[in-house]
């Protein structure tokens, strides 16, 4: 099979000036190309720092995260980027787009920032936005869009690149049941076409569901459900 993310024996600690607390504790997780999964628990128990410890955004305080087999443990800040650029999306509960750039320009961006030719870079990003039903909003500034669309602008922009894995921190979070489903079946659709792994934080059980594996975060620990 193939590997896309591994950890091993993870820990992360944070010391507020008095005490340690520890949130996650020897963790373990492999996750697969082509796979999906749900990672439950509640509210502060770790997941949105799970996530940005597998992405390179934060560092573990001990145990080993492998990108693409790559201990970034062993790589500076640039290498840390160009990795996740090379490999990871990331989706978040708030989009994230850039408020000055119409949904096209926002999906083309990373194309562009790794230097891909700047029509070629539209093209695909007018295809993609095709896709997934925003033919008619390829112009509209973030603001001009309801939040399903702003959400969907924000799957287009973490798929354009064909990453192998896609995280998503609570991506349905702010939506309601009609367009979370929606930007849900958009998002699994898109992983099967492209076989990549997708990887999503929710404490919503009908999300998880629809997942081949979940997983629940717990004690500082991943459990099989
Ligand atoms: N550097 C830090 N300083 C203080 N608190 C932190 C720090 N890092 C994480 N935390 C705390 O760790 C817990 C886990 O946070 P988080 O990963 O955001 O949880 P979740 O995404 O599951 O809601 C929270 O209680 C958060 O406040
Ligand atoms: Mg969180």
């Amino acid at each position: 099979m193939n590997k896309i993310i591994e950890c091993q024996n993870l820990n992360y600690s944070y010391n507020d000036g008095k005490n340690e607390t520890s949130i996650l504790n020897t963790l373990n997780l492999s996750v697969n190309l082509g796979e999906s999964i749900a990672i439950l628990g509640q509210s502060g128990c770790g997941k949105s720092t799970l996530l940005n410890l597998l992405g390179g955004i934060d560092k573990a305080s001990s145990g080993k995260v492998l990108l693409n087999n790559t201990n970034l443990a062993t790589l500076n800040e640039e290498q840390i980027t160009k990795l996740r650029a090379q490999h990871l999306g990331f989706i978040y509960q708030f989009h994230h787009l850039l408020k000055d750039f119409s949904a096209l320009d926002n999906v083309a961006l990373p194309l562009l920032i790794r230097g891909d030719n700047k029509k070629i870079a539209m093209i695909k990003a007018n295809e993609l936005l095709t896709n997934i039903g925003l033919k008619n909003r390829l112009n509209h500034r973030p603001s001009e869009l309801s939040g399903g669309e702003r959400q969907r602008v924000a799957i287009a922009r973490a798929l354009i690149t064909n990453p192998s894995c896609v995280l998503a921190d609570e991506p349905t979070g702010n939506l309601d049941e009609k367009n979370a489903a929606d930007v849900l079946s958009i998002m699994i659709k898109l992983n099967q076409v492209q076989n990549s792994a997708l990887v999503i934080v929710t404490h919503d059980e009908k999300i998880a569901t629809k997942m081949q594996r979940i997983l629940t975060l717990e004690n500082g620990q991943l459990n099989e459900s």
